[in-house]
């Protein structure tokens, strides 16, 4: 299992993992902007067949993080993966001087809000009608 910085051809790869996971397909220059503005907070996990996990980050304010989206493929969650994908933009956060991480959850994500939980981050506030099918979110901040 390899963990490193998004490069343009795993574009496909990482737009089919959002569309699996969340729904969303986004378009490709929605990646490739993100990518140009920090692309330190775009990291992709790979095993010998190709990628199975993403996240995605940006800069929001002074010092503050913000990841967009976090996804491992359905047959490989609860191996660890996301804790080590985490774990290494945690780790580049720190480098960057970053000093809080946040993100929204679902209300009805509970393997994802226990996952963020595990992680250290706490639940600041809850986001009612966030979505735009009208479920609320939980914003979740973790202080480094
Ligand atoms: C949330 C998500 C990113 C977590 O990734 P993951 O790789 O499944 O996470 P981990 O395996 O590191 O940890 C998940 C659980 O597996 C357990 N685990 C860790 N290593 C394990 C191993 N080797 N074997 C079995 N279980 C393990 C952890 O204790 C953890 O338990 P928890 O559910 O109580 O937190 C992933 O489930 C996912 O992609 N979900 C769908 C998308 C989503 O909801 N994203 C978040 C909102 S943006």
């Amino acid at each position: 299992m390899l963990i490193r910085d998004f490069r343009e051809k795993d574009l496909v790869h990482v737009s089919n993992l959002v569309v699996e996971t969340f729904n969303r397909n986004y378009n490709p220059e929605f990646y490739i902007s993100l990518f140009e503005r920090w692309k330190r907070g775009f990291l992709v996990v790979e095993d010998e067949r190709g990628v199975v996990g993403v996240l995605v980050a940006a800069i929001s304010a002074p010092k503050e993080a913000r990841i967009l989206l976090m996804a491992i493929r359905p047959e490989h969650r609860g191996k660890g993966i996301g804790t080590m994908l985490l774990s290494e933009f945690i780790s580049r956060c720190f480098i960057a001087d970053i000093k809080s991480v946040s993100l929204e959850v679902r209300v009805s994500n509970e393997s994802a809000l226990r996952f963020y939980n595990n992680q250290g981050f706490d639940v600041i506030s809850l986001l009612p009608s966030y979505y735009e099918d009208g479920e609320a979110g939980y914003l979740m901040r973790k202080a480094l």
